[in-house]
């Protein structure tokens, strides 16, 4: 299970946020219910990590179209461009998969409950660094809402 260095970041995060810095910006937004990260995991373990890579990590050379002109499944972590993105726009994408002839995602919305989708995005999010995650709550989450 890969639960543990989230657990970690977790751990360290809180104790960050207890010290008395004063600076309210340090609040931890990241409260994830655990049952909900490890279920979106287990969808992502079962169904997407054929495509997408066992952490996330994407496939090499995803940054342009493959020899048959499709994309490539691009890592959702770090290193991919997923935080560009609301997590309602994270759920359509699942939901549709790749627009016509673009890329090779299918549609999961006959295959998944929304519960299910809902999981996997709050996974997905989890994959990325505090700084990624803070400027992707602040710019493109919240103006969303
Ligand atoms: C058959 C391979 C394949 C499977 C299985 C697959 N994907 Fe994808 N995924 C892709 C490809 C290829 C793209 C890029 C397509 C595009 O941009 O049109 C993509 C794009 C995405 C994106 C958009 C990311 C971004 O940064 O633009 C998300 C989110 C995503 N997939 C999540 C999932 C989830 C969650 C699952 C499992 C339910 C899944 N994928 C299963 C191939 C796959």
């Amino acid at each position: 299970m890969n639960i543990k260095p989230v657990a970690l970041l977790f751990t360290v995060t809180l104790s960050a946020c207890g010290q008395p810095s004063g600076d309210a910006q340090n609040e931890n937004p990241r409260h994830y219910d655990p049952l909900r990260l490890a279920q979106g995991e287990r969808t992502f373990h079962t169904h997407c990590s054929t495509c997408h890579g066992w952490n996330g990590e994407g496939q090499a050379g995803w940054q342009k179209p493959g020899p048959n002109g499709a994309l490539l499944p691009p890592p959702l972590d770090n290193n991919g461009r997923t935080a560009r993105l609301n997590s309602k726009q994270i759920m359509a994408f699942i939901r549709q998969g790749s627009p016509d002839g673009r890329g090779a995602m299918p549609a999961w919305e006959n295959k998944l409950s929304m519960r299910e989708i809902d999981d996997l995005t709050l996974w997905i999010t989890s994959l990325w660094s505090d700084r990624i995650y803070l400027e992707w709550q602040t710019k493109i989450e919240q103006d969303a809402r």
